[in-house]
């Protein structure tokens, strides 16, 4: 099968790469034929570094490389059984784009999207059969994060559904399947690790290098949400938190921070200008940084407090039937990577324990943002586990 992807940026070049080492011959397409030329340069790179550890032979990545065909034209495209856009998130030119994009497919083609936070349907609404539209939302470095949400929107038949999510599996991608709603599973389930982190900042229960070292020695998260938004970049984190909170009506649960609004406002991005929530040096390495407490009790409790409200998400997720229990455990886990489950998480440390967390929290402050999910409350109600 021929494949098509659309836009070589950070991520279209890093799909376009996956599918050729699934063997695909895959044309790569740009509005900027400069970004094609140079996202071939870093795939050729990149797979000669590849070549050299030895992940693949050089024969192997001669074929890799030689399958990724820049395109010229979008008819270029024409007869691809699947054609992944990856371009700007914007609906109006993603939806133009489809529109033009459609008659170039062979009859069976499925038309796929990687916006992280736009309407799947609403892209989809811009082709005459929208049942062969669905999102197809990988995670950066898309060689390297195993994670794939595959999102059919309102008119995507259940055939192209499945034969997405089983593409996804023979490119040996880890697919979870979650409904058309804001931040799809990931990108919703994990804003309290910010947006909780940031609130205890601003509370002054501690300071960031603290909440990073309280989330990774008690949590065993790889990153602290401090580092993890200046790898991110703030400008991008902070646009996803807006774009959720939005898109969800203004719900209180998702509402930003000023302490990450002035840090875009003052440039200060992270990593990428040297300057975020921490110092950088010419090297990248962090300039300062440490811990001002080692009181286990209270980077226990800093911990527990931001881990209660990712599982108060996650339990609302699987309320609403975003996805299954499995789907919401192993997105956290493959996508961004976090050291369990949220669910099984939530089993371990018992419902009720979760339940009385979220209680004393939104009685002490009094905000919906606190709100326990009613699935919580069914399940303590009734004694029962997540697993
Ligand atoms: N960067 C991430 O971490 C990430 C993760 C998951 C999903 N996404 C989504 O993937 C998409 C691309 O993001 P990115 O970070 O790769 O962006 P990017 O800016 O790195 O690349 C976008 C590319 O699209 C090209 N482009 C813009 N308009 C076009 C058009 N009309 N036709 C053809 N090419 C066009 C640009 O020239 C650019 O090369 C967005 O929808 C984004 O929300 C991004």
């Amino acid at each position: 099968m021929k494949v098509g992807v659309i836009g070589a940026g950070t991520m279209g070049s890093g799909i376009a790469q996956v599918a050729a080492q699934a063997g695909h011959v895959c044309f790569l397409y740009d509005s900027r034929s400069d970004a094609v030329d140079r996202a071939s340069d870093a795939l050729k790179a990149m797979i000669h570094k590849l070549v050299e550890k030895g992940k693949f032979t050089a024969e192997e990545g001669a074929g890799i490389i030689g399958r990724v065909k820049p395109a010229h034209d979008l008819k270029d495209l024409s007869g691809c059984g699947l054609v992944i856009e990856a371009i700007i998130e914007d609906l109006q030119v993603k939806r133009k784009l489809f529109a033009e994009l459609e008659p170039l497919l062979s009859a069976d083609g499925i038309l796929a999207t990687n916006t992280s936070s736009l309407s799947v349907t609403a892209i989809g609404a811009a082709c005459t059969k929208p049942e062969r539209v669905v999102g197809l939302h990988f995670f950066n470095p898309a060689p390297l994060l195993p994670l794939v949400e595959v999102v059919p929107g309102l008119a995507t038949s259940a055939e192209n559904r499945e034969r997405s999510a089983a593409l996804m599996t023979a490119w040996g991608k880890t697919p979870v399947v979650c409904k058309d709603t804001p931040g799809f599973i990931v990108n919703r389930v994990a804003r309290p690790f910010y947006g909780e982190s940031i609130r205890i900042y601003e509370e002054g229960i501690a300071d960031m290098p603290t909440i990073d070292h309280a989330m990774k020695s008690v949590g065993g998260f790889k990153m602290g949400p401090f580092e993890l938004m200046d790898l991110i970049g703030n400008d991008i984190n902070f646009t996803v938190t807006r774009t959720v909170w939005e898109s969800f009506f203004y719900d209180p649960r998702y509402k930003p921070s000023f302490t990450q609004q002035r840090q875009v406002e003052a440039g200060w991005l992270g990593r990428k200008t040297r300057r975020g929530y921490y110092a950088y040096d010419e090297k990248g390495q962090m300039v300062a940084g440490q811990p001002t407490t080692s009181n286990q009790q209270l980077l226990e409790g800093i911990c527990w407090r931001v881990l209660v409200m990712l599982i108060n998400e996650a339990a609302d997720a699987l309320h609403f039937g975003i996805a299954s229990r499995e789907d919401i455990d192993l997105a956290m886990t493959k996508g961004v990577n976090y050291p369990k489950g949220l669910l099984r998480w939530a089993d371990e440390m018992g419902l009720g324990k979760c339940l009385s967390t979220l209680e004393g929290l939104q009685a002490e402050y009094g905000e919906d943002r606190y709100r326990p999910s009613p699935l919580l409350r069914r399940m303590v109600r009734e004694g029962r586990a997540f697993y």
